[in-house]
């Protein structure tokens, strides 16, 4: 991040545009929205700026610029048609250590606005460094449709009565979950309905019940988070994550996730290495029930869902012991994002009528899967945590019967950009993760191929090279559509 957004006090304060045609009136038009006292420096102005100037805080000096213009101003953009005037005041601005902006010049400048969504006094900013102007553009029209057009409104009523709340109630976790209620409830609606009375007596009610909870009541949400693309994450698990006051976060769980999660919420690393001691399990339910025991919402955030290969249910169990409410929120399990993700379908009429998950850790290190099922032709499967044991998975299910010559594809970090896809066949499945270096995490599927599916594997996909050129003919041709 260069550049570093901030908001800037501008009430009272005078800033300075040198100019007086179009770049000029834009930056007014973008001022005048503020408190500040706006004076403009130019030979001649554009009637539109002239329009504009009957506004009290706005003044115009017809003349050129002269660097004593810049005394007192807080700030000043370089708005002229001439590019010589306006370097003139990048250069005076800089000695006077005076922010500056040159229009259409960020190289000059000493700052840049942003594009922005204002519903003052609820205000955004979106910026991309000059990057993409047409994306900011994007972003800020996908905002502008999703705030309504009189949030400022509630922003405005919540101001009002801080005071009162804060006064009425003294633990701040009850005052937040009062704000909660308010902001995303029955008080906001009426706020921009513009029912003032509805909206007073709903702050009376919430306020009065807020009063009359001893200790708010704690929770669990085991929030399944998906592969480790945020963008795969659900709107229910984002609500939560915004809801939580601690975080209980495993190993998988992509840092970028934690963005969606309150600045102040507390983090605890609840990471396990693969196949780690299964006393670290203990230790996690313990403290999602002492958080939640304290009245703290606590998100228990886990890769993929929480409900495959992912201890839900011993979490679930400690937690419901100490009569404390659970929510399990689904996400997206790995298999699921691995598969869309190289578009290979999981099942496939009158071909594939059955997809398993299957696992290559377990808490005993028995190895038992029904070796038979899995190895009859039209069963496909994802082994889950499947790298190390790769070699067992190969020599069980070849001695089960399965064709040495079974299409496997292995994704590593799927949906993140370290994705990596590897097709080969079962009897060279352990070699190909030790080949090319496959540390996990990892989904093994087997059964499955593009070909029988009547489409092509994607573009990166890496074919671990059978030992002659025979045998790499016949592996390219499985993965190939027929016909
Ligand atoms: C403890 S399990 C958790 C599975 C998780 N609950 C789910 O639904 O995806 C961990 C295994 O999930 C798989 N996995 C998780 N994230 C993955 C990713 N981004 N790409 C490929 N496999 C992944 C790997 O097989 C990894 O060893």
């Amino acid at each position: 991040m260069r550049y570093f957004p901030i908001f800037v006090d501008l009430e009272g304060r005078e800033v300075l545009i040198v100019g007086g045609g179009e770049k000029a009136l834009q930056k007014l038009r973008l001022l005048a929205k503020s408190t500040a006292r706006i004076r403009l420096v130019a030979t001649e102005f554009d009637a539109g700026i002239l329009a504009l100037s009957r506004e009290p805080a706005v003044t115009l000096t017809r003349r050129s610029f002269v660097p004593s213009d810049l005394a007192g101003a807080a700030m000043v953009f370089a708005a002229a048609d001439d590019t010589a005037v306006n370097s003139q005041v990048a250069l005076a601005a800089k000695a006077q250590g005076i922010p500056h902006n040159v229009v259409d010049g960020p190289a000059e400048s000493s700052f840049i606005t942003p594009a922005i969504v204002d519903r003052s006094p609820v205000v955004v900013a979106i910026g991309t460094e000059g990057s993409a102007p047409v994306l900011a553009r994007e972003i800020k029209a996908k905002i502008e449709a999703w705030l309504p057009a009189n949030l400022g409104r509630v922003a405005e009523g919540a101001m009002a009565l801080r005071r009162r709340v804060q006064e009425a109630l003294t633990d701040p976790v009850a005052r937040r979950r009062l704000w909660e209620t308010l902001l995303h409830g029955a008080w906001r609606s009426s706020v921009l309905r513009g029912e003032a009375a509805a909206a007073e007596r709903e702050f009376e009610r919430q306020l009065q019940a807020a009063q009359l909870e001893v200790k708010p009541a704690g929770s669990v949400a085991l929030i399944g988070c998906g592969p480790g693309d945020p963008d795969l994450l659900t709107l229910k698990a984002q609500q939560r994550l915004q809801e939580a006051d601690v975080l209980v976060v495993d190993r998988l769980v992509n840092p970028a996730i934690l963005e969606y999660a309150r600045r102040d919420a507390q983090r605890i690393d609840a990471g396990k290495e693969p196949e780690g001691p299964s006393a670290a399990q203990d230790d996690i339910n313990h403290i999602l029930v002492r958080e939640a025991l304290k009245g703290q919402r606590v998100a228990r955030l886990k890769g993929g869902d929480a409900f495959v290969f992912g201890r839900a249910a011993e979490e679930m169990a400690a937690v419901r012991a100490a009569g404390i409410p659970v929510e399990v929120i689904p996400g997206i399990t790995a298999a699921h994002a691995c598969a869309a993700g190289i578009g290979l379908p999981l099942t496939l009429r009158q071909k594939v009528r059955q997809f398993a998950v299957v696992t290559g850790a377990s808490a005993d290190g028995a190895f038992d899967l029904d070796w038979a099922a899995l190895a009859k032709p039209g069963q496909a499967f994802a082994i889950y945590m499947g790298v190390r044991s790769a070699s067992r998975f190969r020599d069980k299910l070849l001695a089960a019967g399965a064709g040495p010559q079974t299409v496997v594809v292995i994704v590593e970090n799927g949906s993140l950009a370290s994705e990596r896809v590897i097709a080969t066949e079962l009897s060279r499945l352990g070699r190909a993760i030790e080949d090319l270096g496959v540390k996990g995490p990892a989904i093994i599927f087997v059964g499955l191929d593009w070909a029988a599916a009547g489409l092509s594997p994607p573009e990166r996909l890496e074919l671990y090279e059978p030992a002659s050129a025979d045998e790499a003919r016949h592996v390219e041709r499985r993965l190939a559509p027929q016909g």
